[in-house]
């Protein structure tokens, strides 16, 4: 599965894994393709150094990169504080009686809410970046929106290639005017922020219009075949995050998650506005069914939501209320049914590409 990107990157799989863990993101470069380390999670930057240094020390020398979230609008001297100050005090109330409605207990004293986002926020965002920048890193990738020239341009001094996704022809070529190197095209279908274009129609599409860039596949790949789709669509290789998440490098810190991951069909996910205020692909559950409901106050826009729900969400988790339980994961969840290596993950995509391949030149009549 090599293609001129791949090769550019000196991966032997032109297969890509987006993931928050450094555990998953090393094991991948590891298995021939490219890690991608989710930076958003990392607040601290001495919390980020110290996985990077992980990850340095676990990649036997192999290239991997770096993702972060900043949205294309800057709030300039916008605190944490200031954007709390903004929630409704009926939507906190919502909080409480949802929460109180399924039982579920406080956090203990002290104990901080671990799930709080603030990677988003440009100056945290701009942290990580003073920390990665430090480290032999060689993609960076911007989630929401296309990232300020001076960070392509600091990039780009250093030899890193800069990624962004997008979820239409006009974001990709938006993204292409700003100056970066490669285009995940992410579809409908994809675990996290999304778009309302599906991926077989998405990725021509946007390999079209950003041509040369080459353009990345993202949303519904978990097997070779779908690997083999995306390549035959224009793609010059896939990005893979939601079938990392039931593998055996994952550090889910919960069981009942990973065995609701696992029993989950294709139709259990729902593209929902509960977790950050923009629309995210994850599990259906009864937290995205009741933020969903016209009959509650609905979900407050980005950032305003994620401060909201941040506490709630940690609660959820620690104490593994099932009802409640969820996380960003896409239609390709109704493929994960068994915990696996990541290893066993590239040697099944090594295998049914290879099968589609066959399965091809048989149809195109080549020996
Ligand atoms: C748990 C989870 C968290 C994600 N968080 C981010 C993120 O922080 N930044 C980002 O660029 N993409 C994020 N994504 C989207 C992935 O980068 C990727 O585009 C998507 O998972 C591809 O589709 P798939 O889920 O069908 O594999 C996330 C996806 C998942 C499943």
């Amino acid at each position: 599965m090599q293609t001129e990107l791949s090769k550019r990157l000196g991966v032997e799989h032109a297969v890509f894994g987006f993931t928050p863990f450094p555990a998953v993101a090393a094991a991948i470069s590891r298995a021939g393709g490219f890690g991608v380390l989710g930076a958003v999670r990392y607040t601290a930057p001495e919390d980020l150094a110290r996985d990077l240094d992980w990850m340095q020390d676990h990649v036997d020398g192999r290239p991997y990169g770096l993702d972060v979230v900043m949205p294309a609008k800057k709030v300039e001297g916008v605190s944490e504080a200031d954007v709390e100050a903004m929630i409704p005090e009926g939507h906190r109330q919502f909080v409480k009686d949802t929460l109180a409605r399924h039982g579920v207990p406080e956090l203990a004293a002290g104990e901080a809410a671990g799930w709080r986002i603030t990677g988003w926020m440009e100056q945290v965002a701009r942290g990580q970046l003073d920390v990665a920048f430090d480290y032999p890193i060689k993609l960076l990738a911007n989630a929401l929106g296309s990232p300020p020239a001076d960070v392509v341009a600091r990039a780009h001094e250093r030899g890193v290639l800069v990624a962004a996704l997008a979820g239409s022809a006009r974001h990709a070529r938006k993204h292409a005017e700003g100056g970066i190197d490669i285009v995940v095209a992410q579809g409908y279908e994809a675990g996290g922020h999304t778009g309302e274009i599906a991926s077989m129609v998405l990725t021509p599409e946007v390999t079209e219009a950003v041509a040369p860039l080459p353009v990345l596949a993202a949303g519904g790949i978990g097997c070779g075949e779908q690997v083999a789709a995306a390549l035959a669509l224009g793609a010059q290789g896939v990005w893979l995050g939601s079938v990392w998440l039931t593998t055996t490098e994952a550090d889910l810190h919960s069981p009942a998650l990973t065995r609701k991951l696992l029993a989950a069909g294709s139709g259990d996910t729902v593209r929902s506005r509960a977790l950050t205020g923009k629309p995210a692909r994850q599990l259906r559950t009864a937290w995205t069914d009741a933020w969903d409901d016209p009959a509650g106050p609905g979900a407050l826009p980005m950032p305003l939501q994620g401060l909201l729900v941040a506490e709630a969400v940690s609660r959820i988790q620690k104490h593994e209320v099932e009802p409640l339980l969820g996380t960003p994961v896409g239609q390709i969840v109704g493929r994960m049914t068994s915990e696996r290596s990541v290893q066993a993950v590239f040697d099944d995509l090594t295998s049914g590409f290879e099968r589609a391949v066959a399965r091809l030149n048989r149809i195109a009549g080549r020996p």
